[in-house]
């Protein structure tokens, strides 16, 4: 896909982000189709890219955003997406960012403690309002997924644990300015094992058992995100296996009449449109391996460094020829800036483009200005 639009690409300063938004579109298409077979509503994760072109081509399919700070509440509405389908979660929302949300009267809060409760239903009292909140519950589920991104365990910050949710109850006898209407579970991210998912539904069902014997009627179950993609075969499934994935939740979620279920899906809706493309520097001879030194670092794709993730990387201009070993590093004055080691490329040389694929979602939003580089800009294809 991007060798067919090299003239293109060979335009732009490197570094920078290139989106496809075709095949953005056709992820967005398959995800919408297959949510609808089941009513079940998509609200986009902006963490995972927030780009105004990326949110205009979402709310084209009718999908609520999903939010984790107030910064990306106002994004959303600024761009387009109606109050009305706007979810807010994170175990540290500022009074700020809630009174933000609480005059734009967004759908709901999706809330992680005794103590956000108590603060939400004061500054809505201060509003004269009424704030819809999910309960974020900790389900306990083993995501089976990087240690950074698991967030569905009792030793994780998110969510109420279990235990506690006798005590929120009462708590919200006496918060008048606090309507309980749903809730929230997010296990992790990057999920490839979908019978994970099938053991959050099982959790999810025997809460809602455990509300309704305290007679508590939940109109909304949400589910999070968390499904993953191919990281490796990029190419291969550009668009993931939406299918299987909602089609697991109506087979084992128990949904009463009348209750609307609720996905907060990010990375796979974005990830495989976008690539970090950057330039070749220089070419440096190492002992048992080459370094080939690229212009995109760390501060532009943290994801290898953070979490020793795998970007396929693709040298887009070189000829066709025996592979060479490469350590692609950045330029980064740290050891960690390093986008992959012992990476197989045709004979690579300065100024040859290099494609880090699969960045779409949790690149650009994660790039920082360390050593006060300058960001990098983003370009889009087939607008
Ligand atoms: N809902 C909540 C409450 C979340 O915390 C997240 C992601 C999502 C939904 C969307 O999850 P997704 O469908 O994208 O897996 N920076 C990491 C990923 C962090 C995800 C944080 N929460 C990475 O680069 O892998």
């Amino acid at each position: 896909m991007l060798k067919e639009n090299l003239q293109e690409l060979q335009q732009h300063e490197t570094p920078f982000y290139v989106y496809d938004l075709e095949l953005l579109r056709q992820t967005l298409q398959a995800a919408q189709q297959e949510a609808s077979r089941y009513n079940f509503h998509v609200h986009y994760a902006m963490k995972a890219n927030a780009n105004a072109p990326v949110l205009a081509e979402v709310l084209g399919v009718g999908f609520g955003a999903d939010c984790v700070s107030g910064n990306e509440v106002r994004r959303a509405i600024e761009n387009g997406f109606s109050p009305e389908h706007v979810v807010f979660a994170g175990v540290g929302k500022s009074d700020a960012e809630i009174n933000y949300a609480l005059e734009q009267d967004i759908f709901c809060f999706n809330c992680e403690s005794s103590h956000e409760l108590e603060i939400l239903n004061e500054l809505a009292e201060k509003k004269g309002r009424k704030a819809r909140i999910a309960l974020r519950i900790n389900p306990n589920v083993n995501a089976k997924t990087h240690k950074y991104i698991t967030t569905g365990l009792e030793e994780n910050k998110f969510g109420i644990n279990a235990w506690e949710l006798e005590s929120v109850l009462e708590l919200l006898k006496q918060l008048p300015h606090i309507e309980l209407i749903g809730i929230h579970f997010h296990i992790g991210s990057q999920i490839t094992d979908l019978t994970v998912f099938k053991n959050l539904c099982t959790r999810v069902n025997e809460f809602q058992e455990w509300f309704e014997a305290h007679n508590v009627r939940l109109e909304h179950l949400n589910v999070g995100g968390g499904l993953g993609v191919d990281y490796y075969h990029p190419e291969q499934q550009p668009v993931p296996d939406f299918a299987s994935y909602f089609s697991l939740f109506n087979q084992f979620l128990e949904v009463r009449p009348g209750q609307q279920v609720h996905f907060e899906l990010g990375r796979a809706l974005v990830a495989q449109c976008g690539a970090l493309v950057s330039k070749v520097l220089y070419i440096k001879k190492g002992i048992t391996t080459n370094f080939a030194i690229l212009d995109a670092g760390m501060t532009e794709l943290i994801r290898p460094a953070l979490y020793q993730s795998y970007h396929k990387i693709e040298n887009l201009t070189a000829a066709p020829s025996e592979e060479v070993r490469y350590d692609v590093v950045g330029p980064i004055c740290e050891s960690s800036d390093c986008f992959g080691k012992a990476v197989m490329l045709p004979e690579t040389r300065r100024g040859d483009l290099i494609a880090l694929h699969t960045a779409g979602a949790y690149g650009e939003v994660m790039a920082s200005q360390y050593n006060l580089r300058d960001k990098a800009i983003a370009i889009y294809l087939n607008q």
